[in-house]
């Protein structure tokens, strides 16, 4: 690893997430009021030989893995482009281009896209009622999320190993009677199910009481499932995996609550207009944007990116560090999965 990939708290990041846009073709409660977020002017917005840039000097570095997310990523018309030029950076060292979406416009655009390269797709799915997803995300778009999954496990079946997972925000009241539907999904289907605890964003009126824990959704899957069984988990996986034994796919936990896991966050985060960011929940942020434009591209990037990242670390803030004094309890984390990992 370069230094340029090392933080003050002597974690390598080799995994960049890139905001490709604020804009999002659903409103979901949890995340953005119903009209929809402030934007910033088109021209503060990475275009595509921007992001490219900055996805290859990091690549450069050691970045191995990178995650296009958003808003929603398929909303961006560049979209496509941007897999095939990221993914023209396997023969630097990159191994994984994934993104994270809603799914509802992605069965358009999920052949080209894996044909330019995409090795994994996280899919956002809250409910599996058409009406409850039409009160969560204050949009239609149901059947055209069914037609993308259908369109992954297809690929999938008929060889093209993409990483598939779904993600799912558990909120208490709304969606939390689902959960062993979507349990039983991965009886027959290869995909990772990772339940999510409901996190608190600027004003989406979170409240505890909405909050299902980790422990308490274990609690009820295992009533359902008593052999549930702990799966080995990768190093700087933000979740913790099961599976049902028999079954094709997983399932994972998100516990951003109720167990930080900063300590072994391998991620680097550029938003999309072209901040850096090294923690979701810190607030510091230097424009790399600005670096760029100024250098035209040319070579003090990698000098002046590497400061900026250094000084980003630096005022991480006491989210970051506070954080970082309070390592996951093993033990606890043991005893709340009840068995040996
Ligand atoms: P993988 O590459 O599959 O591990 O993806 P991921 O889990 O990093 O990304 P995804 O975009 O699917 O995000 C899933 C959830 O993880 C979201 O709810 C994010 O808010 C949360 N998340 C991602 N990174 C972090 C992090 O560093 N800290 C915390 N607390 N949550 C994170
Ligand atoms: N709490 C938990 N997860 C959230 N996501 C967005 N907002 C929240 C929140 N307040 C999830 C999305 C998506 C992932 C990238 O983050 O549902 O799956
Ligand atoms: Fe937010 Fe994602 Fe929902 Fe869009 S799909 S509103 S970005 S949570």
């Amino acid at each position: 690893f370069s230094d340029f990939l090392t933080d003050n708290f002597n974690r390598q990041h080799d995994y960049l997430r890139i905001s490709l846009t604020e804009k999002c073709n659903l409103r979901c409660m949890y995340c953005m009021p119903e009209e929809g977020v402030p934007l910033s002017p088109d021209q503060t917005q990475l275009t595509t030989p921007e992001v490219y840039l900055l996805a290859s000097v990091f690549v450069a570095q050691g970045v191995t893995k990178i995650r296009l997310t958003g808003g929603e990523p398929t909303v961006r018309k560049d979209i496509i482009d941007l897999v095939r030029q990221i993914g023209s950076l396997r023969k630097n060292g990159l191994k994984e281009i994934c993104i994270t979406t809603n799914g509802v416009s992605l069965h358009r655009k999920l052949d080209s896209m894996v044909e330019a390269g995409l090795t994994g797709i996280n899919l956002s799915l809250d409910t599996m009622d058409p009406f409850q997803f039409q009160l969560l995300t204050r949009r239609s778009g149901f059947e055209a999320v069914k037609r993308s999954i259908k369109k992954i496990l297809e690929m999938n079946k008929a060889g093209a190993g993409i990483k598939f997972k779904i993600n799912c925000v558990v909120m208490r009241g709304i969606n939390d009677r689902e959960i062993l539907d979507f349990v039983n999904m991965t009886e027959d289907e290869e995909v990772e199910v990772r339940f999510i605890e409901y996190m608190p964003f600027d004003g989406n009126k979170w409240s505890e009481g909405k909050m299902v824990s980790f422990k308490e959704m274990l609690r009820r899957i295992r009533e359902e499932h008593p052999s549930l069984e702990k799966v080995q988990d990768h190093p700087n996986d933000t979740s913790k995996t099961f599976r049902v034994p028999g079954f094709a796919g997983k399932v994972g936990f998100i516990t951003s609550m109720t167990h930080n896991f900063c300590g072994t966050c391998n991620r680097l985060r550029v938003t999309s207009d072209g901040n850096l960011k090294v923690c979701l929940f810190g607030n510091a942020e230097v424009s790399l944007r600005d670096i760029i434009r100024k250098s035209n591209g040319g070579e003090p990037i990698d000098a002046a990116a590497f400061q900026a990242m250094r000084q980003a670390a630096i005022e991480a803030g006491p989210g970051l560090s506070a954080s970082l004094e309070l390592p996951p309890n093993e033990q606890e984390l043991l005893d709340v999965i009840g068995m040996a990992v």
